[in-house]
């Protein structure tokens, strides 16, 4: 079976993610490690235990790195809610985490299970203090999914970067750099017909089911500020964009391979992912970048992947 590793800041799109991997029977999620982001690093994990439980799933999650590598954190709790999970009071898990740090789970995973796969749901911090600590992961790994950046340098937490490269941009440039085999899943892929309008919702509600209404009740306070932002009704949901792409090999056809540098040093565009999308210079191919402008298939194979997830 196909082994999966999740690294996540979990919050509200990230628990809708989750499920899908903790339900889905193509894969077989090994651990889920946490890193700050979204929200502190504990509350993160606090949210991941949550969402397994719901799950039935006894995955072990791993708390790891609590700020960026070189910068002070910056939570998003205005889109996420005070506690990640739009504070409806979710009483917390019935056990606690690991008592090893997410690096040291990232590389055991990696040497017992040959194969693996990671995706990453958060700033890249754990995926790149374990390649620091071991250059060599990175042939062990058989397809790293990242949600983050946007090939059209087009921004949502600046104008130019998304949040999970933007929270620490050190961290993904060493990450971008390191020879996995990585597949960039950009933020623009869950905006216009990818996000879940009314309708949407409906069908996932009409399920009537504990993980369906959590999954659409967790996500309240982000439906609030994207509104806010666009003013527009829906919920935008990057993360479970990535994890069809993981769960659904042919979703990935859409990609093309580009040389992808993350910008570090200048504050306007920090955090920016600029992609070579023409192939202008001849740097080396980094990354597959999925830049398919079929956001509504993304959609559908969202609503799909949680009927068959066995929300019913
Ligand atoms: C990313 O940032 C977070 O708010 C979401 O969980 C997602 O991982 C989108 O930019
Ligand atoms: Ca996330």
């Amino acid at each position: 079976p196909r082994t999966l590793l999740i690294d996540t800041d979990t919050a509200s799109d990230d628990a809708v993610a989750l499920i899908m991997a903790l339900r889905s029977p193509t894969v077989q999620v090994v651990a889920i490690t946490i890193v700050a982001g979204n929200v502190s690093v504990e509350q993160g994990a606090r949210n991941a235990l949550f969402t397994a439980e719901l799950c039935g799933s006894m995955v072990p999650v791993h708390i790891g790195a609590s700020k960026p590598l070189l910068r002070e954190l910056e939570t998003a709790e205005w889109f996420h809610g005070l506690d990640g999970l739009s504070d409806h009071g979710y009483a917390p898990a019935h056990r606690t985490a690991e008592t090893t740090h997410a690096v040291g789970a990232i590389l055991a995973a990696s040497h017992s299970h040959a194969g693996l796969e990671v995706i990453t749901l958060g700033p890249l911090t754990n995926l790149a203090m374990a390649l620091l600590r071991d250059p060599s992961l990175a042939t062990r790994i058989s397809r790293c999914v990242i949600m983050g950046g946007n090939p059209c340098c087009e921004g949502n937490v600046t104008p130019a970067a998304e949040f999970n490269i933007w929270v620490d941009p050190e961290a993904a440039r060493i990450v971008f750099a390191s020879g996995l085999p990585i597949q960039m899943i950009g933020w623009q892929l869950s905006r216009d017909e990818a996000v879940l309008d009314a309708k949407d919702i409906a069908r996932v509600l009409a399920l009537g089911t504990p993980l369906a209404e959590f999954a659409i009740r967790c996500n309240s306070t982000a439906a609030s500020a994207f509104e806010t932002q666009t003013g527009e009704q829906g919920i935008s949901l990057p993360d479970p964009i990535a994890m069809a792409v993981l769960l659904e090999p042919a979703l990935s056809l859409e990609a093309s391979s580009h040389h992808v540098q993350i910008e570090v040093v200048s504050s306007l565009t920090r955090g920016m992912t600029v992609v070579d999308r023409l192939n202008v210079t001849s740097d080396q191919r980094n990354a597959s970048v999925w830049a398919s402008n079929n956001q509504a298939a993304s959609k559908v194979e969202i609503c799909w992947k949680l009927d068959v997830a066995g929300w019913k």
